[in-house]
């Protein structure tokens, strides 16, 4: 028998049993005729003691060991003479009678523990071993159990889990390709799905009624900390729905996982509209931990002799509660901060509220106090805050507010990591223009339905069409989004026309669906939830890498096993390569 127990399970009610545990080695200590060991595996890491008055030898070969040793000891539970409260097992020890060592180790290119010595390349060089530590393998137990608690939701909910094929043909999620030569169809390439768009669609012409799926995609995208070249999507379909009928069925999905996984009740999912959302906001993924929304001040700020916000096309504030505590020094900093490429406003204004309610603002040359009155009252400030100003481009200028909110709501303490507030963006455009070659662009994907009520400016004013679909953003992350589908062929038509598909083009990619369009076609819709993303927030971590047991670098390679990698010559050869 390898073990009796595990390393994290042993307490004061267990003193005076013979155990037997087996671990690795994760630290040892030597004291004069004394040895001490922490063994380690999943569960925890129970003290081992050894006694050169008790056994010369036996406290020898202890001293043998190196870290990472896997070892199997055989000893009795006693009570600690010195307690460790941070350790679960802190009150006992076990007094080896005899181990065994089941594997030796090579010393680790970093140290196994909590807070581990290793950087980032190197620990993902040698992944298995980072995967021995308790942070990253708390990651990876919640994630199974999130992974869990949506299958228990969807399955008790009557939906299908339905597997679809990874060998296909490209599906337009607005990524690129990863793409897979076919040996037995020489110069023919499979494309690996972005997602399962389409199967899932014509599961609901199937008949299958409610799909899900907790699937891998596969996105050959630039890096980000929430994105990876191939990730988890939980995916959904539901046939005869509207729309509030698939936020409420997710809804109550996210509810439930958050219950299941950290017994919290999520609060109000409020729905804005996506115009909603970028006027409050500046961002279609919105952080609704905290208040300091955009205020518009064009009516209170231009016109005043300040060219910078008269040019403008927008003059956008917040206001920062106790900013005006910041230093000369500090305001400095936030403007450097946004004039940073990534950022890229010309500048940044400030206006101090101060005690006595006098203002000071970076603008007083043009704006006397009764002018920065204005600027407060709109504000809704109070004394000691601060009001930040941006101005021009309306879109650009909001997005630019929304990461300067961000920022300082961070730098304020106003985004904690165990606080999670959700809401569903609703109504977004149908497409957007891409400037460089003047062609519309499916804001999500071509087989999302118009509202109704905008089907006619399609052909007339696309731009103001809006989509029926919604997206869910959890503390500013995008973590869903969907939508209800077209089910109509002639419709579906009319979108690839927009979208600048010439009929043959549409017909050899999608043909295959438009064609099942027309044996009877279900209104249906559906979501696809970023498992990762989940796994991400729920364990309060900004990168996905942290909760995927085997990720990529930020090249898109995964430096463990070193791909991707060249194909040797017979491989080309068989693949007419
Ligand atoms: P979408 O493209 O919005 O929709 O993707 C759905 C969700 O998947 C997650 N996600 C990613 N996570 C990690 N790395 C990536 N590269 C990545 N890309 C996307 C996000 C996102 O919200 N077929 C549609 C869904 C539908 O319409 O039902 C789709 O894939 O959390």
């Amino acid at each position: 028998m390898h073990r009796t127990h595990t390393c994290g399970e042993l307490r004061v009610e267990h003193i005076g049993a013979t155990v037997t545990l087996s671990g690795w080695v994760q630290k040892r200590r030597d004291f004069g005729g004394m040895t001490f060991i922490d063994l380690r595996d999943r569960y925890g890491l129970t003290q081992l003691g050894f006694n050169e008055e008790q056994d010369k030898e036996l406290n020898e070969r202890a001293r043998s060991l190196g870290r990472e040793f896997v070892v199997k000891v055989h000893g009795t539970v006693i009570e600690r003479s010195n307690k460790n409260d941070n350790m679960p097992t802190g009150d006992i020890e076990i007094k080896v009678s005899d181990f065994e060592v089941l594997n030796a180790a090579l010393t680790p290119p970093f140290t196994i523990e909590d807070d581990t010595d290793g950087g980032e390349e190197i620990r993902l060089k040698y992944r298995y071993l980072d995967l021995r530590r308790n942070p990253i393998q708390e990651k990876l137990v919640l994630r199974s159990q999130l992974n869990k608690a949506v299958r228990d939701y969807l399955n008790d909910a009557d939906f299908v889990d339905v597997e679809t094929p990874y060998l296909i043909k490209s599906t337009p999620e607005g990524a690129r390709d990863f793409v897979v030569p076919s040996r037995m169809n020489e110069g023919q390439y499979y494309a690996l799905p972005q997602s399962p768009q389409t199967f899932k669609q014509l599961l609901m012409v199937s008949g299958l009624d409610k799909y899900y799926q907790i699937v891998k995609c596969f996105r050959d995208e630039d890096f980000r900390a929430d994105r990876q070249p191939e990730f988890t999507q939980i995916d959904c379909e539901m046939s005869f729905v509207e729309r509030d009928d698939v936020l409420d069925t997710f809804e109550g999905m996210i509810r439930s996982v958050f219950k299941s996984v950290k017994d919290l009740e999520l609060g109000d999912i409020p729905k804005l509209t996506y115009d909603e959302a970028m006027r409050r906001f500046g961002s279609d993924k919105p952080d609704m931990r905290f208040g300091m929304e955009l205020v518009d001040l064009d009516d209170v700020a231009k016109g005043n002799g300040f060219g910078v916000f008269d040019k403008a096309e927008s003059v956008v504030a917040i206001n920062v509660t106790g900013g005006n505590n910041y230093t000369r020094k500090e305001l400095d900093a936030f403007t450097d901060w946004v004039k940073r490429p990534q950022i890229g406003t010309l500048g940044l204004i400030y206006c101090r509220v101060n005690t006595d309610g006098s203002y000071k603002s970076s603008v007083d040359k043009f704006f006397d106090q009764d002018k920065l009155k204005t600027w407060a009252e709109k504000c809704d400030s109070k004394a000691d805050d601060l009001i930040f100003v941006l101005s021009g481009n309306t879109h650009k200028v909001r997005k630019q507010m929304n990461e300067l909110r961000l920022h300082v709501g961070e730098l304020q303490g106003l985004r904690p990591k165990n606080k999670y507030a959700a809401c569903w963006v609703v109504d977004f455009p149908l497409v957007e223009l891409d400037e460089e070659s003047g062609k519309w662009h499916a804001m999500h994907h071509p087989f999302t339905s118009p509202i109704p009520a905008d089907r006619d400016k399609m052909d007339t004013d696309p731009g103001a069409v809006k989509a029926n679909a919604y997206d869910m953003a959890i503390n500013g992350m995008e973590v869903g989004g969907g939508s209800i589908r077209i089910h109509d062929k002639n419709l579906q038509k009319r979108m690839f026309d927009l979208l600048g598909f010439t009929e043959e083009e549409a017909q050899e990619q999608f043909g295959f669906l438009m064609n099942a369009f027309e044996y009877g076609a279900p209104p249906h819709g559906g979501i696809a939830f970023g498992l990762d993303r989940l796994s991400a927030l729920l364990s309060g971590t900004d990168s996905i890498r942290d909760v995927i047991a085997f990720p990529k670098n930020n090249m898109g390679r995964d430096i463990m096993i070193d791909a991707p990698a060249p194909l040797n010559a017979d491989q080309k050869k068989e693949l007419g390569m």
